[in-house]
């Protein structure tokens, strides 16, 4: 065949392919078996291959995959991949939209409801209407590039299929095992007497992170979208950008409602808690979201999820099994966790052997009895949890459960402090689970990333004696770790094996020690393990503090001035910082050469000071700049963004819809209220 002739047959394929595509994967009408289809996109394949200059990347060719990813590259997400609050009742959902009445300071706002579709999150970058790159959530800041992998999934779209579309735009949504096809897998792994998926969520996760994009092209997973954000041409409601994403090709599954009173969202749930077995997909609750993005805004956000949606999650799978006995667990932070062991039984795709029994008043609620017969609950990840006790089955004489009094590690006195419900053992210096899992909350990734060492080295260091606090890692020698004999227990073995440290093992860890030296302020912070300072908390501290000492000095209210940090942060900051030992780590951190100030390189470039000493609140919608935009320039002037109106606040900037409450409490506090073109003005000089 001439070259012009296949250009126009490889053009017409396409088309067909698409077409053909749409309406297995849109509109579930299909008019040709897959057979027929098969042999379209042979043909195509064919022709490309002695064709190759009309092979262009968004062919349905591209799609069978072939390409083959060693190691996933991470990606930063452009914009933070969050995640949702859970709900479990009716009454949950009756005060989230009261919070919502008065974040928003009106009644007059509408509900989008969703499926919550159990599958793996997933973040697809378009540029100029072809997909650019697949990323999955990873830990929300960033995740894995599987673009080739995301390439085989034929619901996601590899062009837009209308003309108007942003130069840029994310597409969200969930990557999902089809029940039918989770199960014919698992069929023929019966039948090959291979070990079958557990579920179709982990059998996606499982898929999308492999390494041959043709195996996963033959797995058959479905991309459902449920969001859609550009900073360019953005849309006015959800509702919208739903319907701009099914026009361009995106699949949306039609079990969305929307929705404009609480009581008209709980039909919805109680229709689809039924209504959810007829679906090919796994659900495992409903996701409930203000339409109107400008409310969004005005809602925002917490430090982990948006206050303007929330996921209800459906009441889980319940079964009944016998009580065999009750141990304990030490964490990182010292709880005492109790564990319910349980006769084996099988639930939810899984067999259950443990259950959590989370802490002593739950024990003393379900009044447990060694070899009572006990309802299993599990639903999504939730480790399995006991529910309640089958009362008629109860033996006379079967013998109550007490709280263990000592820790079984380290035989310290637990303590329950006044007010909390958990057990801790007070030894966190010395109790071993404690020590080791500080330390390998300190060596972790997101903290001060030291790679070359892992849990059983560490354990192996304790039991030597070679470690005690953190710093003590920064004054490790060579000579100390080669050949230092090691014993592991071996689970399998169920004995001790002794082992010894190679020298090229010792010489990488001495050097990705001191490579760590290198770490950012706010990842050293984080690992230091303060409790409920997680690495978004960290990462607010430093940018506010910029060093330790301030931190250390600083007061239960100026800590809690800190946007988005809460009483309950504050004060085991301050707890943490008025133990003498940790004031002597920190010291002996510092003198090892650790980074415990904000670098000037990794602080916002500042143009100019002319905002120092100002707090700015911005709330609802602005004509030329975006939110993100407006704070970058408060904070590149000296200025302070806060997340609520106080009597602290420097100046509201108000934009298009915001909401009468927050004008409200502004004018009642006499805080001056600006709009777009002031705060221009304010920076211009
Ligand atoms: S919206 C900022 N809608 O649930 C809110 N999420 O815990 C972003 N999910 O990571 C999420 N179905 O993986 C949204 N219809 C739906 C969803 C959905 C499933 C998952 C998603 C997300 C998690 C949130």
């Amino acid at each position: 065949m001439e070259a012009k002739l296949a250009a126009e047959r490889i053009e017409k394929l396409k088309k067909e392919i698409d077409y053909h595509n749409d309406l297995y994967y849109q509109k579930s009408t299909p008019e040709i078996s897959d057979y027929q289809f098969d042999l379209l996109l042979k043909e195509l394949i064919e022709l490309e291959k002695q064709f190759p200059q009309w092979l262009s990347p968004d062919s349905p060719s591209q799609r069978v995959g072939g390409t083959i990813t060693k190691d996933f590259e991470s990606v930063t997400h452009k914009r933070r991949m969050f995640s949702l609050d859970n709900t479990y009742s009716s009454e949950d959902l009756i005060d989230f939209n009261l919070r919502v009445q008065k974040g928003l300071g009106t009644t007059d706002y509408q509900y989008f409801c969703e499926q919550k579709f159990d599958g793996v999150a997933l973040s697809l970058i378009y540029k100029n209407g072809l997909l650019e790159m697949a990323v999955t959530r990873g830990d929300g800041t960033s995740g894995d590039n599987i673009t080739a992998n995301a390439k085989t999934i034929r619901s996601v779209p590899l062009k837009i299929k209308t003309a108007d579309f942003p130069d840029e735009f994310e597409v969200r949504g969930e990557v999902v095992m089809p029940i039918s096809v989770f199960e014919s897998i698992n069929k023929a792994r019966e039948k090959a007497q291979e070990a079958t998926l557990a579920n179709p969520r982990n059998a996606t996760s499982g898929t999308l992170k492999m390494q041959d994009s043709a195996v996963v092209a033959k797995r058959k997973l479905v991309f459902h979208a449920y969001s859609f954000l550009a900073d360019n041409g953005r849309v006015e409601s959800h509702s919208k950008g739903i319907e701009n994403l099914e026009k361009m090709g995106f699949y949306i599954s039609p079990t969305y409602k929307k929705c404009d009173a609480v009581e008209e969202v709980l039909d919805y749930i109680s229709l689809w808690e039924k209504k959810r077995k007829t679906l090919d997909v796994e659900t495992d609750g409903c996701v409930i979201k203000i339409n109107s993005v400008a409310q969004q805004e005005e809602l925002g956000f917490t430090a982990k999820s948006p206050r303007w949606a929330i996921a209800y999650k459906y009441k889980a799978e319940t079964l009944s099994t016998q009580l065999l006995n009750v141990s304990y667990q030490v964490g990182r932070t010292g709880a005492v966790t109790p564990v319910a062991n349980l006769k084996p039984v099988h639930l939810a795709g899984t067999t259950v052997k443990r259950a959590s029994l989370h802490n002593a008043n739950e024990m003393e609620r379900l009044e447990l009895r060694v070899g009572d017969t006990v309802f299993v609950e599990k639903g999504g990840e939730i480790i399995p949890k006991i529910t309640g006790v089958d009362l008629s089955k109860r033996k006379t004489d079967a013998k109550a459960i007490e709280f263990l009094s000592h820790c079984p590690d380290c035989g310290t006195a637990l303590l329950r402090k006044e007010g909390e419900v958990v057990h801790y053992c007070p030894n966190e210096k010395a109790c071993p689970p404690q020590l080791q899992g500080g330390f390998e909350h300190f060596i972790h990734r997101n903290a001060l990333n030291i790679e070359s060492l892992g849990p059983e080295t560490i354990k192996g260091l304790i039991d030597n004696d070679k470690i005690r606090t953190y710093a003590d890692l920064f004054s490790l020698a060579f000579e100390e770790l080669n050949g230092l004999a090691f014993k592991m227990y071996s689970d399998k073995k169920g004995e001790f094996t002794s082992r010894r440290l190679q020298e090229k093992s010792a010489q990488n860890i001495i050097e990705s020690i001191k490579n760590s030296k290198a770490t950012p302020f706010a990842r050293v912070l984080f690992g230091l393990g303060i409790r409920h300072v997680g690495k978004t908390v960290a990462e607010k501290l430093t940018a506010y503090f910029s060093d330790i000492d301030s931190i250390a000095k600083a007061t239960f209210e100026e800590i809690e001035a800190v946007p988005d940090i809460g009483g309950k942060i504050a004060e085991s900051i301050i707890q943490y910082f008025s133990e003498e030992e940790n004031i002597t780590l920190i010291e002996s951190l510092k003198n090892a050469g650790l980074k415990l100030k904000i670098d000037p390189s990794e602080s916002t470039q500042m143009t100019s000071q002319l905002l120092d000493g100002n707090s700015f609140v911005i709330s609802g919608v602005f004509q030329n700049l975006s939110r993100d935009e407006l704070k970058g320039l408060i904070e590149a002037n000296g200025g302070k963004v806060l997340s609520s109106i106080s009597s602290k606040l420097n100046y509201l900037i108000a934009g298009e819809n915001m909401g009468p409450a927050k004008r409200e409490k502004a004018e009642t506090l006499g805080i001056p209220i600006i709009i777009e073109d002031d705060f221009i003005k304010m920076i211009s000089k």
